[in-house]
Order: structure tokens, then C-alpha cells, then sequence
């Protein structure tokens, strides 16, 4: 251990409520992509270079490159600031995992029909994915086209926390209601979006710049409220077919997952026989977000506490962190999001089943610590907490891929304290710290031990 003696004594510390597991490069086959995300609004290449990753995913601002989307010219600037990104980068060696389309949309296509909402949409993104296929495509070798569409359209659309602010019934107390289709519009032309792109990718692009592209879903876990109780599995299987396949399926399958059809009949939209052909197999591999594992309840047949559960949309499930009080993992700073590692195998070998072991990446996957842990400074930077997550879901991946799971690459959120949303600067989930007054960025621990993980190929690192 070459690092100071605090972190090498934090680094012999076994992962809190699991098996002490040594966990090491050496667990990953060749060639596995270990890197850290952003969205658009943070980037800092020497950081990154000086933590040694392979890959380093970030967004591409859509107002930065079209201030008015289709309505109006390319930024040049814009142009300019990305392709010097992407030029520092890769003279770094650091691959470049690019997201098009990471919640920002141009204020201008939000005013003239409702952002999502609308069909018309479908050509703002289209134009941009051009745009960015023309630009940067020679130096881009995995695409993201959309991050998380499915979270986005439940925080827009139906929780009414995300702009637009809507929400569907029965989460009935934001500005603006609506009907609760508008979740379900709003993922269909993200989908069909997606699918356009990638159809101008693979004709245009693909032959000639090599890369690939995919698509990035926030993907929880469940596990039964009522251990060994069946329909509490059968929540289980809806709650993940209303999730993860709701966005993955018409990409893999070109249809949604039979049971949203069940509950929701026409309010789902349908693919047309020519929307079938571009959708179908649109993804070359699967980008996973993971933060969390709840239990789920089933509301079909058992009464469920009001709020939300028993609802079409929800598919009639109930979600919940803690059995009789006992939280299921141990919390983190988002009241919703615990820490069980063993989730994110779940998840990968639910996904290994469902899409034919299609080629996988852990595209996000981080810790905020409860605020009441976070707030001296000595505290935030001595993390041990996180330096264990990390440990303990790589664990995770390193054991699905023992299990023939086809998972090629780890992407820590985030490199450094981040905006985080709605939640504005409150949550910090970075490996650096960031100073909110100077901007000045503090390594902490676990950015020592990312580092020191990175430089060994064995050992506990
Ligand atoms: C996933 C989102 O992609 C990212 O923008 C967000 O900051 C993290 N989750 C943490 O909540």
C-alpha cells in the first residue's frame, strides 16, 4: 500500500454488512472499462488522468450546440468545446462515453409543444444526434443516445418533480395535472427518437467511425415485502417489467413488456410495422444505472397504503426501503436509495436472462452519504462509506461476471460533487470534493482509492 497510512488502514477495512472480499482489477477480464460519469454541467480531465480510468462518460449540453434547437444554428462555440474535450481526452487516453440527451432540452422546444410530449420532438433529437454524429463521431466510440428516459418521464410526468413539474394521478398535489398517459407519450417518442437516431448511426456513420451505440436505464432491484409469498414475486416481476422493460423491450423486442399491455390497454401506445423496424434491435448494448433495491408489495389482491401503489401505472405495486421498520440496506443521503450490493447482481443477471446476455455497462453506480454524516469537512473527505460501496457492488459485478454475465466496464458517479437535480448542491456523490465558493476540488479518500485500485491489476486494492 504506497498511499498514507489513514488510507491504507482505511483501505484494510472490511465492506460494512458484508463478507470482508478482496476485490481487485485482476477480477475484471481484459479489456473491462473502469471510469467515472458527469452530466454536462461538470467536467476535469486532469483529475481523471491523475485517478488513472479507462473511460470517462459525459453529456452533450443540447442548448450548448443548438441554443434553439432545430430553430435555429449550430453553436460553433459549442462545436468547439466539446471537439477540445474530446481531443484532450483521448491525447489523456481516456475513452470517450458520450450521452447525447441527458435531461436538457433547449428551453425553446419545451415552449413551442411541451418538450416530450410531443411527436415533433422526435426530429429536435434526430437533428442533434446528426449534429453530433457529424462532429464528434470520429472520435466517439460509445454513444449513449438517452440517460435514464424511464426516470425521466416518472420525475416529469408522473412524481411532477423533474420540468415539466406534471404528474399523473394518483400523485395528484404537483402544479400542473394531467392525464396519466403523459408518462406513457413521453417514453414513446424517446423511444422512437432513440430509434431514428440510431437508424441514421448504423446507415451513415457506424460503417465508417466504428463505434457503438446504446441506450442507458435506470434499473432498480426488488426483492418480495412478504418473503417466499408469491405474489409478492409476482409484484416483483411486474414492478421490474413496468421499469426496466418498459424502456428495453420495443429497443430489444420491438413491443412493451405483455403485462403494461394487461394493465393498461390502449392508454399504452403501439409501434406501426415501420416504427417496428427501426426500434427492434436498436441497441448495440445495455448501459445500467443502479442506486437502489426496494421491496415490493403486490396491490392486486392485498390492500396496499394509499399513495400511488394502487394505480395502472404503477402496475399495482407497492415499493417500500424497510420491512417492519428494519431498512433494507443501509441508507444514503436520498430518503428512497439504499445501499445492497447484491442488488446490482440481481440486476445484471435479470438483464443477462431477459436480453440475451447483450453486452452490458455499469454506466453509473454511487453513494451520497445522509447529511448528517456529511458535515464537517474532515468528515466528507475521510469517506470510508463509499470507498465500501464501491467495493462491495464492484464485488457485485466481478461476481455476475464470473457467472457469464458479458458486463464490460464500471462508471463511478460521480467524479466529483455534482449538481444534483432538483436536489440542487446538497447531496455530494463525488470522489473530489468540491469547495462550493472557490470551485477549488479536495481528493477524498475514495478518489485515493479508486486511484490505488486502478494502479493494481491484483492484491486488495
Ligand atoms: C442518475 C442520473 O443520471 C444522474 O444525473 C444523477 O445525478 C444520479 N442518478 C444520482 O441521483
Amino acid at each position: 500500500c504506497f498511499l498514507s497510512s489513514v488510507l491504507c488502514l482505511v483501505l484494510s477495512e472490511p465492506v460494512e454488512g458484508e463478507e470482508a472480499e478482496d476485490i481487485s482489477r485482476s477480477h475484471f477480464p481484459d479489456g473491462f472499462l473502469f471510469g467515472t460519469t458527469t452530466s454536462a454541467y461538470q467536467e476535469d480531465i486532469e483529475l481523471m488522468h491523475s485517478l488513472g480510468v479507462d473511460a470517462y462518460r459525459f453529456s452533450i449540453s443540447w442548448t450548448r450546440i443548438l441554443p434553439r434547437g432545430r430553430f435555429g444554428e449550430v453553436n460553433p462555440m459549442g462545436i468547439m468545446f466539446y471537439n477540445r474535450i474530446l481531443d484532450h481526452l483521448l491525447l489523456k487516453g481516456i475513452e470517450p462515453f458520450v450521452t447525447i440527451h441527458h435531461h436538457d432540452i433547449p428551453q425553446e422546444l419545451a415552449e413551442r409543444y411541451g418538450g416530450w410530449l410531443s411527436p415533433l420532438m422526435q426530429e429536435d433529437f434526430v437533428h442533434f444526434a446528426r449534429i453530433c454524429f457529424e462532429s464528434f463521431g470520429h472520435k466517439v466510440k460509445y454513444w449513449v443516445t438517452i440517460n435514464e428516459a424511464n426516470l425521466f418521464v416518472e420525475m416529469a410526468y408522473i412524481r411532477g418533480w423533474y420540468p415539466p413539474s406534471h404528474c399523473s394521478p394518483p400523485f395528484g398535489n404537483c402544479s400542473a395535472g394531467n392525464s396519466n398517459v403523459e408518462p406513457l407519450i413521453a417514453l414513446h417518442n424517446m423511444i422512437l427518437a432513440h430509434g431514428k437516431a440510431v437508424k441514421i448511426y448504423r446507415q451513415e456513420f457506424q460503417g465508417k467511425q466504428g463505434g457503438s451505440v446504446g441506450i442507458v436505464v435506470h434499473a432498480m432491484w426488488y426483492e418480495p415485502l412478504r418473503a417466499n409469498n408469491e405474489l409478492d414475486q409476482q409484484a416483483v416481476t411486474r414492478g421490474l417489467a413496468f421499469g426496466v422493460g418498459w424502456l428495453l423491450d420495443p429497443l430489444v423486442y420491438g413491443d412493451y413488456p405483455s403485462e403494461m399491455r394487461l394493465f393498461l390497454g390502449d392508454a399504452l401506445p403501439r409501434f406501426t410495422v415501420d416504427e417496428i423496424d427501426y426500434v427492434k434491435g436498436s441497441i448495440d448494448y445495455i448501459g445500467i444505472n443502479h442506486y437502489l433495491t426496494l421491496y415490493a408489495k403486490d396491490c392486486l389482491h392485498s390492500s396496499c397504503p394509499p399513495g400511488g401503489s394502487d394505480h395502472a401505472i404503477r402496475g399495482y405495486v407497492y415499493f417500500t426501503g424497510d420491512r417492519d421498520g428494519v431498512p433494507i440496506g443501509q441508507p444514503t443521503a436520498n430518503p428512497g436509495f439504499f445501499v445492497v450490493p447484491g442488488g446490482l447482481e440481481k440486476t445484471v443477471n435479470y438483464m443477462k436472462q431477459r436480453y440475451n446476455n447483450m453486452p452490458m455497462y455499469v454506466t453509473e453506480n454511487g453513494y451520497a452519504p445522509p447529511p448528517d454524516e456529511a458535515v464537517q469537512l474532515q468528515q466528507i473527505l475521510h469517506d470510508v462509506k463509499r470507498i465500501n460501496y464501491h467495493k462491495s457492488y464492484l464485488a457485485a459485478v466481478a461476481s455476475s461476471i464470473r457467472d457469464g454475465a458479458d458486463v464490460r466496464g464500471y462508471f463511478a458517479w460521480s467524479l466529483m460533487d455534482n449538481f444534483e437535480w432538483v436536489d440542487g448542491y446538497t447531496l455530494r456523490y463525488g470522489l473530489y470534493y468540491v469547495d462550493r465558493r472557490t470551485l477549488k476540488r479536495i481528493p477524498k479518500i475514495s478518489a485515493l482509492w479508486y486511484r490505488d485500485f486502478l494502479a493494481h491489476s491484483s492484491g486488495n486494492a
